[in-house]
């Protein structure tokens, strides 16, 4: 029985260290992102929802048109966590007086 709990207690361990540095790649992630604005905003980004190949293909086509990606690696896990095709839609965005389709 004992050796349960400190098997429960080792990998319950493990797996919040892991959180971590998930966490941490996550946050490299989102700095690496703000450099993307040298040719449109992060609206553009953040109103796609793509699974991994997805956002594997958009990148590699953004170092295609000439985007210089330093931590990609970060990136992804920012961009995969954040804008996975699990995430729901963001709210679509309204003219000022929401009448312009009247
Ligand atoms: C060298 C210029 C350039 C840089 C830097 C750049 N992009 Fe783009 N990106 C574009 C262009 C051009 C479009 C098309 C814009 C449009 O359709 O209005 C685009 C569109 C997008 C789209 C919308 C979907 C699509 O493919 O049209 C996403 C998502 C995107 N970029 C992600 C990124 C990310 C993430 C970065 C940073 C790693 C980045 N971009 C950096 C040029 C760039």
């Amino acid at each position: 029985m004992r050796r349960l709990i400190v098997l429960a207690a080792a990998v319950a361990s493990a797996s919040s260290l892991l959180g971590a540095a998930d966490a941490a790649l996550i946050e490299r992630g989102k700095a690496e992102e703000k450099r993307c604005v040298g040719c449109h905003s992060l609206t553009i980004i953040g109103s796609q929802r793509l699974s991994k190949t997805g956002w594997e293909r958009e990148l590699d086509k953004m170092v295609r048109w000439g985007s210089d990606i330093k931590d990609r690696e970060a990136l992804m896990a920012y961009l995969v966590a954040t804008y996975g095709d699990g995430k729901p839609m963001p709210k679509p965005t309204l003219s000022a007086d929401a009448s312009a389709s009247k």
